[in-house]
């Protein structure tokens, strides 16, 4: 009962299988449900080791987050205007914006649950 309080809480988890397979300073764009209905895209990256979601849609003017290598190995980034976000807390790093909202993310084993 309790957990599954914590776990209405804390959002739906999703699990992402293959997830070993992300290279360090790598971010991926994940589809999660049917965009039409609600779904999301989310840039997933592992940074020192651990792994980090973000929302793709850039909280400046809604441009779409790139996945690829990270920005000087630590940052994401959005083509549109070039923001850079810091993928543990959702930041903007060098231009006063909102920060891309955040994901919790639990590693297991090969795979992840995102918290969405
Ligand atoms: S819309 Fe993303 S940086 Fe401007």
């Amino acid at each position: 009962m309790l957990s599954k309080l914590f776990g209405f809480l804390r959002g739906k988890g999703v699990l992402v299988q293959g997830v070993d397979k992300l290279p360090e300073g790598q971010a991926r764009i994940l589809s999660l449900g049917d965009p039409l209905a609600g779904g999301k895209q989310i840039v997933l990256c592992r940074l020192e080791g651990k792994l980090y979601a973000v929302d793709r849609i850039c909280p400046h003017e809604g441009g779409r987050i790139n996945e690829g290598p990270l920005v000087d190995g630590k940052y994401y980034v959005c083509p549109l205007h070039s923001y850079k976000f810091d993928p543990k807390t959702g930041e903007s790093i060098d231009i006063g914006c909102k920060a891309a909202k955040t994901y919790k993310v639990e590693a297991k084993g090969k795979d992840c649950e995102i918290f969405v």
